[in-house]
């Protein structure tokens, strides 16, 4: 009797989260928005909103810098389904409050803080990979990503924008796996904090990819830009060519070369990590070309997913994250870590990174969806070494001997 009734507790409980689940998604399917408002290309004096609705219409963006006075406006130019519209005249470093009506209906109340340069402390997020796998069908909502993203929320509430390593979709030609998979599962997070998106290899060099998201500079497949005294250059290591005299690696020398010494700190992303215990492995073209000159000129951080799990590495004075955990399935086991003998951590399951810029100090933290810690590590440029802090009491990994001016340019 008492088998029976535990049973059936569960199985209620199953279809109590059953029903939450098809009611969210009910939601999503007949609400008029069907991507809420979002922000893209946040600066320091502008920042663009967008938002597709289900059928054509106009639309207009009220904003200012309280929640209770929305008195500026901004109008959509013609009746359309995705609606791309640009604020500017802000202040920098300034939080705006804005709401979105298109036809009948109007988007919560939302805000943002624009960018700004200085030395003042501020947090972003990184994390990447949050894609579905390819066995799921229309009708599918990725609730992983959503919980990763809400676990960002929760947690990391005053971080001023997101980095996202890429794959943020199994297929990017698809369309229905951009709401399925990436803009319903993060739809709160992306109405408060600007996403920056590092190009995978999913988005399948989609035409929807560039539609929906707007970065700084020429070619979106490559850009960067600057936050307080931090300057983050992103590149795309599958669609456009890296090698050695390409024109992205001239660009990325320049940006090294004007960056490197200019900012506090500088920090690369790339869908592939250079350095890899993970499902596939290091990635010599990228380790060949790029590394090279991230060395010569003292990169701090490189940034990358591709592989689903978080890992760091130390080579050459230059911190590796692989931070893949946003939603796809995760690999458990170090399958490549014969490969990577820089590694000092590996962790196989869903997660972000909490990072704070504090002066010439960078702290991560590195958490689970739960918001438990899983890594914790910093960056102390005035005392001119890397630490990894303890998480239970003893130093978890190492603590670096202190680099000199010469040996930076000796690699
Ligand atoms: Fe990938």
């Amino acid at each position: 009797m008492r088998v029976k009734i535990i049973a059936l507790a569960f199985i209620c409980t199953l279809l109590l989260f059953a029903g939450k689940s098809n009611a969210q998604a009910n939601d999503r399917n007949t609400r008029f928005f069907v991507k809420l408002p979002y922000l893209q290309d946040l600066r320091t004096t502008s920042t663009k909103i967008l938002f597709q609705t289900r059928g054509e219409c106009a639309a207009k963006i009220e904003y200012g810098t309280s929640a209770d006075s929305l008195g500026k406006r901004v109008n959509s130019e013609a009746n359309a389904t995705f609606h791309n519209l640009l604020i500017e005249g802000l202040e920098a470093d300034t939080r705006y409050y804005y709401r979105v009506t298109a036809g009948d209906e109007v988007s919560e109340v939302r805000s943002f803080q624009t960018l700004y340069v200085g030395n003042d402390p501020f947090e972003f997020l990184v994390y990447g990979d949050n894609r579905a796998e390819s066995w799921v069908r229309e009708g599918y909502f990725h609730q992983s990503h959503q919980r990763v993203c809400m676990s960002m929320l929760a947690n990391a509430p005053d971080a001023r924008f997101v980095l996202n390593m890429g794959d943020l979709v199994n297929s990017g030609v698809e369309e229905w796996r951009w709401d399925a998979e990436f803009f319903g599962p993060g739809e709160e997070l992306f109405s408060r904090m600007c996403m920056f998106p590092t190009i995978g290899n999913h988005e399948r060099n989609s035409d929807l990819y560039f539609q929906y998201f707007e970065v700084p500079g020429e070619d979106e497949h490559y850009y960067a830009f600057t936050y307080g005294d931090t300057r983050i250059i992103t590149l795309d290591v599958h669609f456009t060519d890296f090698s050695v005299g390409s024109a992205q690696y001239e660009w990325y020398e320049r940006e090294l070369e004007a960056s490197c010494g200019t900012y506090s700190w500088v920090f690369v992303t790339m869908h592939y990590p250079p350095l890899s215990s993970g499902g596939h492995g290091n990635n010599q073209p990228v380790l060949d070309s790029l590394i090279p000159l991230a060395e010569k000129y003292g990169v701090d951080v490189f940034w990358g997913g591709h592989d689903h799990n978080y890992e760091r590495s130390y080579m050459n004075d230059i911190v590796y994250v692989t931070s893949g955990g946003g939603g796809a399935f995760c690999l458990p086991i170090a399958i490549n870590a014969n490969q990577n003998p820089w590694s000092e951590l590996y962790y196989g399951n869903l997660h972000y990174c909490q990072v704070k810029v504090d002066g010439l100090k960078l702290l991560c933290d590195v958490k689970d969806v739960s918001g438990k810690l899983i890594d914790k590590w910093t960056i102390d440029k005035s005392e001119d070494r890397t630490v990894i802090l303890p998480l239970s009491g003893e130093t978890l990994l190492r603590e670096e001997e202190p680099a000199t001016e010469s040996s930076r340019e000796d690699f």
